[in-house]
């Protein structure tokens, strides 16, 4: 590690240069090394001052996320680590300037805290992110930012976890001065400045600690904000109860009070689930017999058939990314009430905003309404996004491939249908592809990008790649019904209308999934897509159902009174015009009504009973996907639900949870539903592998790579 941390002269003002590129990351060594550059120049009379800056695109973009993985393991904690170099950039008789240009995060910003005075190019940003992974700064982060910027401030940036501004940070006192022009250069000449004046340790800086009176009430406020945002979530908590040491205690117990709830959060399953959705974003995006230098398909415009739901929010992806989009509809009034929606949706994002004015009507002109397959010629990709069904997926896709260029991809938006049986309407199956978004589609993270037998290595790299510049995280799924998430779904909402049918309250089990951590319950959110949805399927689908196996029945009995959800203004909730809810005695009295009739027995169901109903069907399915391998691994389906159905992502997942709790118990907790409630639960053959193996979901992924 000879260059990671260079020291050059200038003047009598030394540079410490760290270069550990790409992020600079605090690696194990370079805080050692940051302290040898500290010593030297403590002894060199002729240095009167220092600038302490990262090499490359970046200041110290934060700690190495890795070794937090190591921590637990080996018990070492990182900030016990650091401490003792900050104290000592602190106590260096030569004020240290720290230049930050890039990002200062983490243990970046606990680094360029430690130094005299900080500088930053308008383009930085700072912040203490640690929240985001399940932790709080643990380098004395929650001690020297208040000190620095205050304690709302410090609170903000501390249990909210976003980054600001270099402009924000110098207003709240975070840095020293914003530099034009060349970073260094700046920082020189500010250390020019400085050097022989009497240096201020952050430590020492007391003046923004506030009153006992002022504390109670940001404190008050963070906490309520914190645990209504994100309920049972500890991490931000444990940042506000550091911060409450900074202002009570002195530094050094502050900072004492700091490191064992870090070392909690550290050891938290919550922080190991937040840093295994951190890698698993990642993962997903390596597929093994696609390798990195598969070549892509250079995409330069798309078009996009159906101007619904979601035909309309993947033209705005698209647009907002810079693609110029052919948006196709049937007629005229289909296409202006599709246009129109785009341009309700663009003003209310400004009016959020979101984007700025001038962004969207630069978005709107990408938008190029159309009424026929002229023009799709010259575009690379064609999202398809028209109603579900068969017949016209295919009509459509004939039409496709006879007006478009070879090569071009044809991709479809369809949530349940088989892309095979899509691609073999066309011939060139190699270039069709399931690119299924969520809705709202300019809003949802996930796309499932969908592999029929025939698409080819190159289509999926193209779509893969394009999914970020589209700001989205894709997952490869296979080709079966309903893909992956879908799939998981339909036993997961099963199970909350059997519940329903069995006696528990409508509200209790939506309230039972958000206590869990849902972003929203199974019944409010069946209502939000439309009950209807799901009803016309099994319709059509009524001649596949095996006899006597259980099937819920009450949603279909509100279908047909009308009651399809939000778009009706009833479902299993009614709404008003703002399509806010309430719980609607009408459902439940139909219900019993409905129940009785049927003969089912009623009992009470506790709260515990609904979470495990429903997640274990989440679990089983999504075993049985892993097994037949629809998907890569058990953190893509992790991914899929923290990004398209509202899991909560401090438990990490469906499959990351079920190994939280045990695939043992698991397993148990199943064969007991299955001997209570028949075929519907029969255990994943997998699942009771990994059961009697006393093995993980994240275990299975890892030995199948092995031997791939
Ligand atoms: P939608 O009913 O809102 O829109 C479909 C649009 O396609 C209509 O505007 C219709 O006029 C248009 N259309 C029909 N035939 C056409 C043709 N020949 N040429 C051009 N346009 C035509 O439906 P939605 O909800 O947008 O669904 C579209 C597709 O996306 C379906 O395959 C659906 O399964 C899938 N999907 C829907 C999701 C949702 O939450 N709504 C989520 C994910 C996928």
């Amino acid at each position: 590690m000879s260059d990671v941390v260079q020291i050059t002269k200038n003047n009598g003002v030394a540079v410490i240069t760290i270069n550990n590129p790409p992020v600079n990351a605090l690696s194990p060594g370079i805080p050692d090394r940051i302290f040898e550059a500290i010593e030297t120049i403590d002894k060199d009379d002729s240095i009167k001052a220092a600038v302490l800056i990262g090499g490359g695109r970046t200041f110290v973009a934060g700690a190495d996320i890795k070794e937090f993985g190591k921590m637990t393991s080996g018990k070492r904690v990182r900030g016990a680590g650091m401490m003792p170099i900050l104290l000592r950039i602190e106590d260096c008789r030569k004020p240290v300037v720290v230049a930050i240009h890039g990002t200062a995060f983490g243990g970046g910003l606990e680094l360029a805290m430690a130094g005299h005075y900080r500088v930053a190019v308008a383009s930085a940003q700072v912040g203490q992110p640690e929240v985001k992974l399940g932790l709080i700064p643990g380098a004395g982060g929650t001690q020297r930012l208040p000190r620095l910027a205050g304690v709302a401030a410090a609170v903000e940036m501390c249990a909210g976890g976003k980054p600001v501004s270099a402009e924000q940070a110098l207003k709240f006192g975070i840095i020293d001065r914003l530099i034009e022009g060349d970073l260094l250069t700046g920082a020189l000449a500010f250390a020019h400045e400085v050097a022989g004046r009497p240096a201020p340790k952050t430590r020492e800086r007391n003046a923004k600690l506030g009153t006992p009176e002022q504390n109670a009430v940001v404190f008050a406020a963070a906490s309520e904000t914190a645990r209504k945002k994100q309920p049972g979530v500890t991490a931000p908590l444990a940042a506000i109860q550091a911060i409450k040491a900074a202002v009570n205690l002195p530094f050094d117990k502050g900072c004492e009070v700091e490191q064992e709830l870090f070392a909690e959060c550290l050891f938290s399953d919550q922080s190991k689930a937040l840093i295994h959705v951190f890698f698993g974003e990642r993962e997903v995006a390596k597929i093994p017999d696609v390798s990195n230098e598969t070549s892509v398909i250079p995409i330069n415009s798309v078009a996009v058939v159906g101007a619904g739901t979601m035909g309309g929010g993947i033209a705005m992806v698209l647009a907002n990314a810079g693609f110029p989009v052919l948006l196709k509809e049937v007629d005229q009034a289909a296409l202006d009430r599709g246009i129109a929606t785009i341009q309700k949706n663009y003003a209310s994002s400004v009016k959020r905003g979101r984007f700025t004015q001038q962004f969207v009507v630069e978005c709107l002109k990408r938008i190029q309404p159309v009424l026929s397959f002229d023009g799709f010629s010259g575009v690379d990709l064609v999202i398809e996004a028209v109603f579900e069904g068969m017949a016209l997926k295919k009509e459509i896709f004939k039409e496709l491939d006879r007006v478009c260029k070879p090569g071009a991809i044809l991709a479809s938006n369809t949530s349940t249908l088989s892309i095979d049986e899509i691609a073999s309407s066309t011939a060139r199956p190699e270039f069709v592809i399931g690119t299924h978004f969520f809705s709202p589609a300019n809003i949802m993270r996930l796309l499932e990008v969908v592999r029929g037998k025939a698409t080819s290595e190159e289509v999926i790299a193209t779509c893969m790649q394009l999914s970020k510049k589209l700001g989205k995280v894709a997952v490869l799924v296979g080709n079966c019904t309903g893909f992956v998430g879908n799939r998981m779904f339909g036993p997961y909402r099963r199970e909350a209308q059997f519940l329903v049918e069995e006696g528990a309250g409508i509200e209790a089990i939506d309230n039972a999934l958000c206590g869990f951590g849902m972003a929203m319950g199974p019944l409010a959110t069946g209502d939000l897509a439309g009950l209807d949805v799901g009803w016309r399927i099994r319709k059509e689908y009524r001649h596949l159902q095996k006899p006597g196996v259980r099937q819920p029945f009450c949603e279909d009995k509100l279908c047909e009174l009308g009651r399809y959800g939000q778009k009706t203004g009833a479902g299993w909730y009614k709404y008003d015009e703002q399509r806010r809810s309430a719980s609607d005695p009408e459902v439940a009295r139909l219900v019993a009504g409905w129940v009785a009739e049927a003969g089912i027995p009623q009992r009470k169901i506790g709260a515990d009973e609904i979470v495990d109903r429903c997640l274990y069907a989440l679990v089983n399915e999504g075993a049985r996907i892993l097994e037949e391998g629809f998907a890569l691994r058990a953190v893509d389906i992790d991914i899929i639900y923290l990004n398209g159905y509202g899991f909560p992502a401090y438990r990490g997942g469906p499959m990351w949870y079920a190994d939280t709790v045990g695939l043992k118990k698991v397993y148990e907790r199943i064969r007991e539903f299955h001997k209570q409630h028949g075929e519907t639960w029969t255990p994943s053959p997998l699942l009771k592998q990994l059961a009697e193996q006393a093995k993980t979901f994240a275990e299975f992924s890892r030995d199948q790579r092995a031997t791939a």
